[in-house]
């Protein structure tokens, strides 16, 4: 099917690149000159598993395009995906100037049936906003309500988690797909039944609802999941403070087939591109409808102040202020296998670091660069805090000689260090870990003075003892 992907970021390039892997004739616009400049030497502008080995192979087939060219990008797709950003208004409420922009430009050029698909999360109500834009458009052209060009828009969220984004694509849970019930929108369903059939071979995944429940499904199922999160981290401190151990808490309460093993894992609280700025325009959608989300309000400030907990563990044990300190920081990114550090926890927990008069020294297996340009701009004004900072290339290279090791993203290559290496370059046999990669015993018997969220702080001594008591 010829397919037309309005915006190359994140959920375009593996919306395009997917479905031209699956063979489509995937169109992929950009207004952003460099990003297609970028695409179109073979460069990918994001780091995302498998996403560059398809765009490379589909590229060479043909099936793939990037430009900047808007007229052609609306009247190669007779499906029209818009994928491009929403970011946060100073409000918290989505901004949508680039979806009605899309929208305004689909009416502009339209030259035969189109369905139009909102791919980018967008608040309850957006697609009757798109269709208003692309009736007005018409209607300037006065091709208003003409047969040859109508329209449906359709709601297709996206549920790609970053880092594994095009094995979700491939192997969706569900394909959820929100069309209206009158002749165009059933012509639609009948397009994008054709285009998801790949996707439904073993059994059918696609459930089809009306458009307003397509789009608040999307913001429902990231709340929920937030708010799992944010649950967990409000027990990891419940646990720190009467003595459980909130890894065999989760895996008590996850072994109940109701509640699940998935995202129960306590932390330095969630980032990303989705989940604060979901949380947060539902929280205004409901303002603005008259209704409190009191739960995600809740859920918004636990996330809030879980990414100052380990700072307030550090300074529990080294004091609040931390001049001539050192920290060697392993991880940067707001998750494993990303280099996106959208309201990554580290970005709060260095600065606070470095605002205690610390010396940071962090390391990412890929977010380096990133971190270089996010830092830079976050301690603009702090020129003396920034300059405490050095992002180094390897892990052990931000050992030597530390306070502390603190641990922010759990990246697999963090998982079963050289321990005895470790303490033997480390100034002080401690880590503080955001991520609770290891076991707390274990620690003390390797005299690692060991802090982790929601989990017992092991003495050294008493492991060490119990250790050769079990031993003799
Ligand atoms: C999320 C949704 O999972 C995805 O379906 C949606 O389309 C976009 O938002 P993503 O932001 O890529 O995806 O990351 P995800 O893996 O969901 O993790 C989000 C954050 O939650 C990360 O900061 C992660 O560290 C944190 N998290 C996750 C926890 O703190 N504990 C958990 O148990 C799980």
């Amino acid at each position: 099917m010829k397919i037309t992907i309005i915006g190359t970021g994140y959920v375009g390039l593996v919306t395009g690149a997917c479905l031209a892997e699956i063979g489509n004739d995937v169109f992929c616009l950009d207004v952003d000159p460099r990003k297609i400049d970028i695409l179109n030497n073979g460069g990918v502008p994001i780091h995302e598993p498998g996403l560059r080995e398809i765009i490379a192979r589909t590229r060479a087939h043909g099936r793939i395009t990037f430009s900047t060219d808007v007229k052609a990008s609306v009247e190669h797709g007779e499906i029209q995906f818009i994928a491009v950003g929403t970011p946060p208004d100073e409000d918290g409420s989505a901004d949508l100037q680039y979806v009605l922009e899309a929208a305004r430009n689909i009416g502009r050029y339209m030259n035969g049936f189109k369905v139009i698909v909102d791919k980018s999360t967008v608040p309850v109500g957006t697609a009757e906003r798109v269709r208003s834009v692309v009736m007005a458009e018409l209607e300037a052209r006065g091709a208003g309500g003409s047969d040859a060009h109508s329209f449906s828009v359709v709601s297709n969220p996206e549920f790609l988690k970053e880092g594994a984004a095009v094995e979700d694509f491939m192997r969706p849970d569900r394909i959820v797909i929100g069309i209206d019930d009158d002749e165009r929108g059933r012509l639609a369903r009948e397009k994008m039944k054709r285009l998801y059939a790949p996707f439904n071979r073993n059994h059918e995944r696609t459930l089809y609802m009306d458009v307003r429940s397509a789009e608040f499904t999307k913001y429902a199922a990231n709340a929920m999941l937030a708010t799992r999160i944010s649950f967990m981290n409000e027990m990891s401190n419940l646990a720190d403070r009467v003595g459980a151990d909130i890894e065999a808490v989760r895996r008590g309460i996850g072994s109940d087939p109701r509640i699940g093993y998935h995202f129960l894992y306590a932390g330095v609280g969630y980032g990303g591109s989705c989940f604060p700025k979901d949380v947060q325009a539902l929280v205004r959608t409901a303002g603005e409808n008259g209704h409190r989300l009191r739960i995600l309000e809740a859920v918004e400030d636990v996330n809030h102040e879980q990414k100052q907990v380990l700072v307030q563990k550090i300074e529990n044990v080294l004091g609040r202020d931390l001049t001539g300190r050192t920290f060697a920081v392993w991880g940067l990114s707001f998750k494993p296998n990303t280099d996106d550090m959208r309201e990554a926890p580290s970005r709060r927990v260095i600065a606070a670091l470095l605002a205690r008069g610390a010396r940071v020294r962090a390391y990412d297996p890929v977010a380096l660069d990133e971190a270089r340009r996010v830092f830079a701009l976050d301690l603009a004004h702090e020129p003396d805090a920034l300059a405490r900072l050095s992002l180094v290339s390897s892990q052990e290279e931000a050992l030597p000689d530390a306070d502390a090791l603190v641990i922010l993203t759990e990246w697999k290559e963090f998982k079963s260090p050289d321990f005895m290496h470790m303490t033997s370059v480390l100034k002080n046999s401690v880590i503080f870990d955001g991520r609770n990669l290891y076991e707390p015993e274990a620690m003390a018997e390797l005299g690692i003075d060991y802090y982790a969220i929601g989990r017992p702080h092991v003495q050294i001594d008493t492991a060490i003892h119990s250790s050769t008591d079990h031993g003799a």
